[in-house]
């Protein structure tokens, strides 16, 4: 089966060609960090807008790529939530009409499902059972997966994501948007212990996150330092950036050996956004390997958002027959444990 995935939930318009035979033909994606970076933030309108834009060029060119014509796709994946209502209409719209075009099954596919099956892209795929980090900038979760669509939330964020609060410290040192890759480049040249900062809600039992009181202790210091040693300001950010990412890392590290002793799960799989982040990818390999679990990252370009994600998990649910009716779905909560099994 030849799928094409299409990604629009926020603001990267991604489209992909994937084969169950010969796997992964064409990916292209076109980000919009551009328009928004003026704003500090996602514009929702001017993502839906541009998604409007860029979508069927980018289909054009991702078809081309992968040499196949429109009417070699036998069936359609988009991402039908959760994100930014209008931005996701956009590709739930387009999947979902050119897959009434082509007389072939669309699939509405769940953004989080997307990134959790990333890994598979991968060679040396990861084997169900095992344990998820989904660690984006909407979301924090542990989840143990037994097999697709078969999700049980372990914990996850009782307020900020993880990838959130990257990009709300980011923006508090002026680095930016969007902050997370520019918070993560700046701490490679800081101290990152000559601050300290709490590892939330690792003193007590559970694998639930909190990151916001993270992000006020670090706004605090650094107004603290900028009032207090004016002059010193620059030179210390680096430092903060480097306190705070270890901060993160190690309490994202300590909640997964704590998922993965509870669980008995031998295959630890880390993706969305913040997946890139090679600190948090170095000590989850480290933990990995002093407690025997394997871990399972997919490529940096496929820790953000992505069309491949989309066609891979949609191919995996036409295979097993599932598909939509004619209406255009698409959702913007959509609660990853009301997914069903294949
Ligand atoms: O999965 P993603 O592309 O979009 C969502 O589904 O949210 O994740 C984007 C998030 C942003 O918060 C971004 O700052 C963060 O992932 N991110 C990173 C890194 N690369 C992206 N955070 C820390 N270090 C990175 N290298
Ligand atoms: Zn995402």
């Amino acid at each position: 089966m030849r799928v094409l995935g299409i990604e629009s939930s926020c603001d990267e318009t991604g489209v992909a060609v994937y084969d169950s035979e010969r796997g992964l033909l064409a990916h292209c994606l076109y980000s919009q960090v551009a328009m928004h970076a003026e704003y500090g933030g996602v514009v929702p309108e001017l993502a839906s807008r541009d998604h409007v834009r860029k979508l069927l060029p980018l289909l054009t060119e991702c078809l081309d790529q992968a040499s196949v014509e429109v009417t070699d796709i036998n069936g359609v994946a988009f991402t039908s939530g959760p994100g930014l209502i209008g931005a996701l209409l956009v590709g739930a719209a387009t999947g979902r009409a050119l897959a009434f075009a082509l007389d072939c099954p669309a699939i509405a596919v769940h953004h989080m499902e997307g990134h959790l099956l990333a890994p598979m892209l991968e060679p040396d795929p990861p084997e169900f059972p095992f344990v998820a980090l989904l660690v984006s900038g909407g979301h924090t979760m542990l989840v143990e997966v037994r097999a697709l669509g078969e999700y049980q939330i372990l914990g996850e964020t009782l307020d900020d994501a993880a990838g959130e609060a990257f990009d709300k410290t980011a923006k508090l040192l002026g680095l930016g948007y969007p902050g997370g890759p520019a918070l993560a480049k700046l701490a490679e040249q800081g101290d990152p212990d000559r601050f300290r900062f709490p590892r939330p809600m690792t003193d007590r039992p559970g694998l639930d996150f909190s990151f916001s009181g993270l992000k006020t202790h670090t706004r605090n210091l650094w107004l603290n330092i900028k009032t207090n040693e004016a002059a010193k300001a620059e030179s210390v950010k680096a430092d903060i950036a480097a306190g705070f990412q270890k901060a993160v890392t190690e309490t994202l590290t300590i909640k997964c050996k704590r998922a993965m002793r509870e669980t008995r799960a031998n295959t630890l799989v880390v993706a969305g956004g913040v997946g890139a982040n090679l600190s948090l990818r170095e000590n989850l390999l480290q933990a990995g390997h002093q407690n025997d679990w394997k871990v399972s990252f997919p490529r940096l370009e496929f820790c953000t958002d992505n069309g491949a994600m989309i066609a891979f998990a949609g191919c995996q649910r036409l295979l097993a027959g599932q598909s939509e009716p004619l209406n255009i779905a698409a959702r913007a909560r959509w609660p990853l444990n009301e997914l069903q099994g294949i």
